[in-house]
């Protein structure tokens, strides 16, 4: 049985400060900092925007679920999932099989202020096709352990309550009694 305190994984929308939260969580606790995106790069040897284009995102989301399982052997880590990666089912079951997930809720607003239409991500759309996207997700993120307003705060003070309310120590401190 996995031990889920030695993982934490920050589920949402894109643009939902996955990555800046994660990193100021982990340095919070201690841990490491794994993002899935940049997993996939690593043992593909391409972008993202790449791999959907040369091999469709049914392919995107194989590597993603891989880089999940592979996550997930490791411990004292936060890691960021991909926007898309707790809407699929089975990446889903192993994310909440070894870890505490945590949803990011953010509103379009926000999303939309933050996510660049450069092609690095290649389901970010218009503002229609975003908060279509958004509602067909969102009944999956809310599946989530738990569930933080991720707008327009600053990641510290995120990181901050997702770290008491799982009650999670900083190095060195003694866990609360629940
Ligand atoms: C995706 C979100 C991206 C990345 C890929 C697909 C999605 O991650 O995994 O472009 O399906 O929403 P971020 O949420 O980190 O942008």
């Amino acid at each position: 049985m996995l031990d889920r305190a030695k993982r934490i994984v920050l589920v949402g929308f894109m643009g939902s400060g996955k990555t800046s939260v994660g990193k100021a969580l982990a340095a919070r606790l201690g841990f490491a900092f794994v993002d899935l995106d940049t997993r996939v790069e690593e043992s593909t040897g391409k972008r993202v925007a790449d791999v959907f284009r040369d091999e469709g995102e049914p392919a995107f989301r194989r590597h993603e679920r891989a880089a999940a399982s592979a996550a997930l052997r490791e411990e004292r880590v936060v890691i960021a999932a991909g926007g898309g990666a707790f809407a699929d089912p089975e990446t889903q079951d192993i994310l909440r099989a070894g870890a505490h997930c945590v949803y990011l809720a953010c509103d379009l607003e926000t999303i939309l202020e933050r996510v660049p239409r450069d092609g690095s991500r290649p389901l970010a759309g218009n503002r229609e096709t975003m908060q279509a996207l958004l509602s067909a997700r969102e009944p999956s993120y809310r599946l989530a352990d738990l569930t933080i307003d991720a707008s327009r705060r600053s990641p510290d003070v995120i990181a901050e309550e997702v770290a008491r309310t799982l009650a999670l120590p900083a190095p060195g401190e003694r866990a609360p009694r629940r």
